[in-house]
């Protein structure tokens, strides 16, 4: 069973799909997607009782939670206490391991704590707001403002001015810009660098490490405008070469999982480092305790193991006895939103062409119906991923794929690989 309703998710289901031993996959509650190779639920996700009494009545071996919410909100460990789900294996850390992504403040002195390299930082609330505003102005800017809890990647701002960024931080601490998320604050130190994404299986103790991936996170060419969900990604990242990964993986990756050890984080699942290259050097932005959408719908496909069994692998504690097989291929991913979004736009317009396309994967997102009457139903609709010797060969077939659906409002960028 997956939970989830995202283009990451339908292909999280769409790599289950191809293994060898799955036999019956569910999505709660997933997408026209997903319905079309996998049975959709219709149940409520924050409902963890009622999740638990379906996981029963349909004998399901395995969990896999796509989201970071459910996770934030303890649904493992809620499942874990029941007697009766005690087979129940489980992708998807304890609220204690979800930290690392609910709380900056949390992460960011886990990392302190174990020598990664990230941002310095401060954490300032109503109580030493005053300080705040004072610490601000000893800083240089650009001012990083990060709200402490889950803002959907939308809780953070970058801000040139130092007025504009003190009047903000009252907006946040006092007048609740990011709601609750937003009552403690983490103030840190601009990184000036190129971003990438690392993905992490972690059983516990040993670890597997994903194919590297980028992603585009503005909806503007040439990464101006609004923070979204993500635009677009490619996967392998030019720029992640064998030295850059090793850094990668001895600074970060190690200490990260020895942290996670030595703190009883019982960590299970999947873990998204942030990363920036600063010079030749990796630093920790940010820690999700999830898959990265839209990161996954190209990485996914790079896996050649079988998905199902490194999935059952990470929950019996048992990675060790793997290695990760890639494809060298190269993916890219567009996404096609819909007008407006990540501000305020129109549901419900009617979507054409799916089936023309021939070069790509179309992973499903804002999608309801079904494939005669699809229609847009969210801010990001669709994933287009194709493959190529190259990235730049890759987004050429999905920019092709592109044409060939329509809907009104369809928007996408059309620079992702830009800065590569
Ligand atoms: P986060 O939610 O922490 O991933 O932040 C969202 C985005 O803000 C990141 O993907 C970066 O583009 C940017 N960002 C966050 N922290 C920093 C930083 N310390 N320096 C520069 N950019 C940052
Ligand atoms: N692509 C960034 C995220 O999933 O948070």
């Amino acid at each position: 069973m997956v939970i989830g309703s995202g283009a990451r998710e339908h292909a999280i289901v769409n790599s289950l799909y191809q293994s060898k031993t799955a036999r019956k996959i569910f999505v709660v509650p997933g997408n026209p997607g997903t319905e079309a190779i996998s049975l959709n639920l219709k149940i409520d996700t924050d409902n963890f009782k009622i999740l638990a009494e379906a996981i029963k009545s349909l004998k399901v071996d395995l969990l896999i939670v796509g989201p970071e919410i459910p996770l934030v909100n303890g649904i493992s460990d809620f499942l874990r206490k029941d007697p009766e789900l005690s087979n129940l294996l489980i992708v998807g850390p304890s609220s204690r391991g979800a930290l690392l992504e609910g709380s900056k403040d949390f992460s960011k002195k886990f990392m302190l704590k174990h020598n990664i390299p990230t941002a310095p930082y401060k954490t300032f609330n109503s109580n030493n707001l005053d300080e705040g505003i004072n610490y601000l102005s000893t800083i240089s800017p650009p001012y990083v403002l990060k709200a402490d809890g889950p803002a959907a990647g939308k809780g953070v701002l970058i801000i040139n001015d130092l007025m504009a960024a003190q009047t903000e931080l009252k907006n946040m601490i006092l007048h609740s810009k990011f709601g609750d998320s937003g009552s403690n604050v983490v103030i840190e130190g601009f990184l000036d660098g190129i971003e990438l994404s690392c993905f992490v299986l972690i059983d516990g103790i040993d670890y597997l490490i994903l194919p590297y991936a980028k992603d585009y996170k503005r909806i503007g060419e040439g990464n101006t405008g609004l923070n979204t969900g993500g635009m677009g990604s490619i996967s392998p990242v030019p720029f992640a070469d064998s030295v850059f990964q090793q850094k990668i993986e001895e600074k970060v990756i190690k200490p990260t999982v020895k942290g996670i050890i030595e703190d009883k984080l019982n960590y299970v699942g999947f873990l998204f480092i942030g990363l920036i290259k600063v010079g030749d050097e990796p630093y920790v932005i940010e820690y999700n305790v999830r898959l990265g959408d839209p990161e996954t719908q190209v990485v996914l496909p790079r896996i050649k193991n079988d998905f199902l069994e490194l999935m059952v692998s990470t929950a019996t504690g048992s990675l060790k006895n793997h290695t990760i097989e890639i494809d060298d291929q190269a993916y890219a991913n567009v996404v096609l939103a819909s007008a407006g979004y990540p501000g305020s736009y129109e549901k419900g317009k009617d979507i054409k062409g799916i089936n023309d396309v021939v070069d790509s994967i179309v992973f499903h997102a804002g999608t309801s119906g079904n494939h005669d009457t699809l229609q847009t139903s969210g801010g990001r609709v669709l994933s287009i991923v194709s493959m190529d010797k190259d990235f730049k060969s890759a987004l050429k077939k999905t920019y092709k794929s592109i044409e060939k659906i329509h809907f009104e409002g369809k928007t996408f960028r059309k620079d992702i690989g830009f800065d590569l």
